[in-house]
């Protein structure tokens, strides 16, 4: 399986390393309310993959995805170039991006290749644009009020 998409090409190899990352991180989630582990990798430009999972709360509201911790940590470093995320869960289908992380996502990516991958080894593929359509970002407001 490969991605293709306008600027970059992501070959076998870095497809894979992905999921292993994903895969590694979603071993760290704190999900004792949902037992629903879900590990992210997120591969920059720089060549770095930073992993996140999710981190659950007794406030269940606090809770926070795997995808938006692994953006979390890649921005903190000064990373803000993003050329792929893959996203691992146990579920029956392929883990996938909740609403808030694609609008997360796309503030930074909104053409990101999407790796999708369940435990089983069921992989799907995709750009976030296809997932999150007409994203709403920092050009729907009018310049004069985006100070
Ligand atoms: N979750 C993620 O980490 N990523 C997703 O894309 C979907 C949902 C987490 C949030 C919560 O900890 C658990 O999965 C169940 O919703």
């Amino acid at each position: 399986m490969q991605v293709a998409d306008k600027n970059f090409y992501l070959d076998e190899e870095q497809i894979q390393r992905l999921l292993e990352e994903a895969k590694k991180a979603r071993l760290l989630a704190y999900a004792p309310y949902s037992s629903y582990q879900v590990g992210a990798a997120l591969l920059t430009k720089g060549g770095r993959v930073y992993g996140g999972c999710n981190i659950e709360n007794a406030s269940y509201g606090a809770a926070i995805c795997a995808e938006r911790v692994a953006v979390a940590r890649a921005i903190a470093e000064g990373e803000t170039d993003f050329v792929a995320m893959a996203v691992v869960a146990d579920s029956p289908e392929p883990g996938s991006p909740c609403g808030i992380c694609r609008q997360f996502l796309a503030e930074f990516a909104p053409e990101l290749p999407l790796i999708m991958a369940n435990l089983d080894g069921k992989v799907r593929q995709g750009s976030l644009e296809a997932y999150l359509p007409y994203a709403f970002n920092k050009d729907y407001f009018r310049a004069e009020e985006a100070k």
